[in-house]
């Protein structure tokens, strides 16, 4: 069990002890009709009361909520307490949380992954890369731990867009003499690349089954360790890359990004339904290049409103939100620092926290309900 910024203090006096006992059943009801934020349910109808302890003053209470809790704890800490203090406001709350995950084989690739997303879109240059990286980096700022494969062998991003151009692949053999690569880490983030292990140039003319094979050994042969997330920047289109993923590696889903224009939005029907035939769900549609903030602080938006939202509830899929057209996120990306670790960027850090936010809580939610893909087929 971990305290997630668990205790906090009533007005706790030794007056307060002796002038109002506490009352467990109250407590305990107010407890079981907190509702958790992301799956709509009450912690009683999920079961996820463990224990509630009481000790003169103190309220402890055990739960077991689902993950990722990144997002989720602090929420739940607070309606917990909340509910607790409404009834004794005296009372000081602990408030000890535990991590659930669903059943799963162990014996799969990066079974020590909790959460694998991959970063899709039909079309090219929508954002993706910008998008993987910020996401990557924001999750980590919640103290997640984080991993980013750019699974795009071809025309690798990682490296500009970490300020890691320089750096090459190192690793150790193990004992059966197999080369087992460390990754980098910037920014909280451990990261792999096709660019830590060759040129450019070289990279771009490999033909797909190579590209599946290096793309493999990013799988197989990298130290990843233990991660709450590992996120895969894929290249755009439906092509071996994409295959291999969906073969080798147990997504817990993709989040398509796309622009708002029709044509980039008829590529997110292919790229959703590419994975729905994989059974790979949809964790949400993502609208970048969305508007553009006028120095009145209002918004332009140049390609259209609505587009991206329109298709995600088309696509039976979540919208999980909109990123703006902004300097300091292009800049970002060829500066080698994800606008979200920018903190004279707040509105852009804000608007990818958000994001992060709503896949965290779309991933709780896939937790709970045992994922399945979303039954949608539409022919491509
Ligand atoms: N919201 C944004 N505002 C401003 N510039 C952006 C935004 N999103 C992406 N860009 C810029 O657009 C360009 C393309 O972005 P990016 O490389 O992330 O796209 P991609 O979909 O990964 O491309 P590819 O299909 O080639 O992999 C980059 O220069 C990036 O900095
Ligand atoms: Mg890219």
């Amino acid at each position: 069990m971990s305290n997630l910024n668990g205790s906090t203090n009533g007005t706790h006096t030794a007056s307060d002890d002796s002038a109002t006992p506490l009352n467990p059943n109250a407590i305990r009801s107010a407890l079981e009709n907190v509702l958790d934020p992301d799956l709509q349910q009450t912690l009683g109808a999920l079961g996820a009361i463990h224990n509630v302890e009481f000790e003169v003053n103190t309220v402890r209470v055990y739960l077991i909520l689902y993950a990722p809790l990144h997002f989720a704890a602090e929420r739940i800490n607070n309606a917990c307490k909340d509910a607790v203090q409404r009834i004794a406001p005296q009372a000081r709350v602990e408030i000890l949380v535990q991590e659930k995950m669903p059943e799963r084989p162990q014996n799969r690739p990066l079974a020590n992954v909790k959460h694998l997303i991959a970063v899709a879109s039909g079309k090219g240059g929508v954002g993706k890369s910008t998008i993987a990286a910020n996401l990557a980096a924001a999750l980590a700022r919640k103290g997640a731990v984080v991993g980013l494969i750019d699974a795009d062998i071809h025309g690798p991003s990682v490296p500009t867009m970490f300020d890691l151009e320089e750096e090459e692949l190192r690793g150790t053999k193990n004992e059966q003499g197999q080369f087992i690569g460390h990754p980098m880490e910037k920014y909280g983030v451990k990261l792999v690349s096709m660019g830590f292990v060759m040129a450019r140039d070289q990279a771009a003319i490999m033909r797909g089954p190579m590209q599946a094979g290096y793309l493999n050994t990013f799988i197989e042969q990298i130290e990843w360790g233990a991660l709450d997330f590992l996120i895969f920047d894929l290249p755009p289109g439906t092509g071996d890359i994409q295959l291999t993923m969906a073969q080798r590696v147990p997504l817990t889903g993709a989040v398509i990004v796309t622009t708002p224009q029709n044509l980039a939005l008829a590529d997110v029907r292919r790229g959703i339904s590419m994975f729905n035939r994989v059974n790979i769900p949809t964790l949400g549609v993502i609208e970048n290049m969305s508007y553009y903030v006028l120095p009145d602080g209002s918004r332009d938006y140049i390609f259209g409103q609505g587009g991206g939202e329109k298709i995600a509830k088309e696509m039976n899929a979540p919208f999980l939100g909109e990123v703006p057209l902004n300097i300091n996120i292009r800049k970002g990306g060829d500066d080698g620092m994800p606008v979200v670790m920018n903190d004279h960027a707040p509105l852009q850090q804000r608007a990818i926290m958000e994001l992060a936010e709503k896949l965290a809580s779309e991933v709780r939610r896939r937790s709970a309900a045992g994922a399945q893909a979303p039954t949608v087929q539409i022919s491509i």
